[in-house]
């Protein structure tokens, strides 16, 4: 009889060994891949950032109405909506504007709750071009037009004036999230979570930049002159792609403003009032960062509150995967959740 070369081993050993090495690599990869990491980081932050003035400002001075080409001021009624979509937009993306309004934009109730779109212009270069935009501001209703030359550079002041309307004109909103005209937003998802949330509720909610360092090139759109800001890298702040504000934390970033150094970067800008006003950031890896994920129904439907970068062709295609009833994630693909999507946006990349 042959010698058995091999001792026996039980196979559900082997099989529990396996398991338990598959849901080991699988959690290292979701908290490296996925986000999850960061999202810890961000919650053990507070008592590591501190803040200037802690809130001392929950009356800050707001525009008026001499601030505003279209002030919209009853932009609003009837009532202040839950959440607050304002979205950066210029004068000449019509197309952006009019696919924001056929889709996601075009809702008032999301996941239960009403919202309302509104988008922030400044001033055009043309007389023509105002025409048409006061135009589109009568059939619409939806236009905030700042008393200033719409550009890069000014974009600061574009978001600073999108919050202290907001204050000013819609002061019963619970939540304002500032987003660009090329961002889907999944807006019954992001409200179900904004509502689900513990209040009170002061929150600034969005993706994390953790140690951007200041741009010193002169030439760059990015540049930030040492004269304004010395240190050597900025606090964490949001992306500026989309971004939430609770509307105590609104008020926060306005009165922090005549504080902060004008920097020329409006998330950077934000994230400084923010910090200023002793607002921490909270993470999410659910919101748009610089990914471009495939169209895939259960992350656009379901797992991503934000994508950047689709333009207005692709908005409507996006948003038809929103409300499929659940049958766009399978129940793996929704435990898998953000990381198969970014996932899929590697694999894409390749
Ligand atoms: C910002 O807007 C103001 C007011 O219209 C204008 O004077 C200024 O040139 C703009 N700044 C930049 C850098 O475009």
């Amino acid at each position: 009889m042959a010698p058995r070369l091999c001792p026996p081993r039980r196979p559900s050993a082997w099989l529990l060994r396996g398991l338990l090495a598959g849901l080991g690599g699988l959690a290292l990869v979701s908290l490296l891949v996925g986000g999850t990491g960061e999202e810890l980081l961000s919650w053990s932050l507070a008592p590591f950032l501190g803040g200037g003035g802690g809130f001392l400002h929950a009356d800050p001075p707001l525009p008026g109405s001499d601030s505003f080409l279209l002030p919209n001021v009853d932009g609003c009624e009837p009532r202040a909506p839950f959440l607050l979509v304002l979205v950066a937009s210029a004068p000449g993306h019509i197309a952006q504007r009019q696919a924001v309004r056929a889709s996601w934009g075009g809702i008032r109730w999301a996941g239960g709750y009403p919202v309302r779109t509104f988008f922030a212009l400044g001033a055009p270069g043309s007389s023509e071009e105002q025409a048409r935009l006061e135009e589109e501001s009568q059939r619409h209703g939806d236009l905030v037009q700042g008393r200033f030359a719409d550009t890069y550079a000014n974009l600061t002041l574009k978001t600073m004036m999108l919050l202290g309307w907001a204050a000013a004109h819609c002061p019963g909103t619970a939540f304002v999230v500032k987003v660009d005209d090329d961002v889907f937003l999944n807006l019954p998802a992001l409200t179900r979570h904004l509502g689900a949330l513990p209040s009170p509720r002061r929150l600034y909610l969005g993706r994390i930049h953790w140690r951007v360092q200041p741009n010193r090139d002169p030439g760059n759109r990015h540049h930030v002159p040492a004269s304004a800001y010395p240190a050597g890298a900025f606090p964490p702040y949001c992306s500026g792609t989309a971004y939430v504000l609770s509307s105590d934390a609104v008020l926060g970033v306005l009165g922090a403003a005549p504080h902060v150094p004008p920097v020329p970067l409006e998330d950077v800008y934000v994230g400084l009032c923010a910090r200023w006003s002793g607002l921490t950031p909270t993470h999410t890896a659910r919101m748009a960062g610089s990914t471009h994920y495939p169209m895939d129904p259960c992350c656009y439907g379901e797992v991503l509150y934000s994508v950047h970068q689709v333009g207005p062709q692709a908005m409507g295609e996006a948003w038809a995967m929103v409300g499929g009833e659940g049958r766009a994630c399978t129940p793996l693909h929704r435990g898998l959740g953000v990381l198969r999507c970014k996932v899929l946006a590697l694999l894409e990349g390749l």
